[in-house]
């Protein structure tokens, strides 16, 4: 099977089929991660670049380290210390690195839309890493893995994202990828920081009640708020909105129901999720972690187009 799609830009466009695939595929690969050699020699003639105009922890080291699993060459590309601080364009930078005979770009930055930009201009198949407020699809990727994962399913699945939902890539690939795969969804968090009209546009539920949204869900996936791409106040303080929409453990005793605690990372402890919270039996915030990289080699592979080969 292959996918749909030439470039990974953004969950929006794929289809249920694409995601089972990736999902099915992630699996496999996880598999081979659990092996004394981790290695497999999939992409041993590929070379990707990783272009990263934006600070990253995991998402950089996991595609980096799913490239080296599949044996691809690997090139490691930071615009502060690139010709892109002297001034260079996005498109004349991929373009010099293409012509050193790279295959596949892995790409983050703050601009929304640049990885689509991209896709327009040059022959490469590219993997969104996160562009701006737009999508984050491997992230999604992995969140539907650990889901299916911890529960056993995402059809049917009732899954609360909670917190900056306005500036949040993880929030709307997130939201696509459940809608597609038949997930039930509730967005929690202050109305300064949830966009209007999302339930219409989406076919989402929205609230305002935290302790409403964690006794409804079976999933809680709990998001950073993000002051850098806040240009005003959007909440009276970071205290307060901890004491409005934190995610506490006192929270979850009130629950008397299993319930499962997600965050992409990376976390502002005490504000958004409760240390206790966030390393307590509820949470599986570092198996998404390592759920990502056998994510990130199941796109990877599958873009390059190999599944038929092996
Ligand atoms: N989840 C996520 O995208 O984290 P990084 O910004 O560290 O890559």
């Amino acid at each position: 099977m292959k996918l749909s799609t030439k470039h990974l830009l953004g969950i929006k466009d794929l289809n249920k089929e694409d995601i089972q695939l990736i999902l099915s595929t992630a699996g496999q690969f996880k598999e081979v991660l659990q092996r004394p050699v981790k290695k497999v020699p999939s992409l041993r003639d590929i070379t990707i670049v990783n272009l990263f105009y934006e600070n990253s922890t995991r998402t950089r080291m996991s595609f980096e380290l799913a490239e080296r699993r599949l044996s691809a060459d690997v090139l490691n590309f930071t615009a502060s210390s690139s010709s892109a601080a002297k001034g260079e364009t996005l498109l004349d930078t991929v373009n010099n690195i293409l012509s050193m005979k790279v295959d596949l770009v892995v790409m983050r930055h703050s601009a929304s839309g640049a990885p689509h930009f991209l896709a327009k201009h040059i022959p490469a198949a590219i993997v969104n890493a996160g562009d701006g407020i737009n999508e984050h699809p491997t992230q999604a990727l992995l969140d539907a893995f650990s889901m299916q994962e911890k529960t056993g399913r995402i059809e049917g699945l009732k899954v609360a994202i909670i917190g900056d939902i306005m500036h949040s890539r993880v929030a709307l690939s997130n939201m696509y990828l459940l809608k597609k795969m038949g997930a039930e969804i509730t967005v929690v968090g202050p109305p300064t920081l949830i966009p209007k009209y999302l339930e219409e546009a989406l076919g989402v539920r929205v609230t305002y009640n935290v302790q409403e949204a964690l006794q409804w869900c079976d999933v809680a996936n709990v998001l950073r708020i993000q002051l850098e791409r806040q240009n005003q106040p959007l909440f009276s303080s970071l205290r307060e909105y901890n004491l409005a929409y934190g995610i506490k453990q006192k929270m979850l005793d009130k629950l008397n129901k299993e319930i499962v605690i997600m965050h992409p990372g990376p976390i502002n402890r005490g504000v958004e999720l409760d240390s206790d919270v966030a390393d307590g039996p509820h949470s599986i915030i570092l198996n998404q972690v390592e759920n990502g990289v056998a994510v990130r080699m199941a796109a990877l592979y599958l873009l390059a187009g190999r599944s038929d080969e092996n």
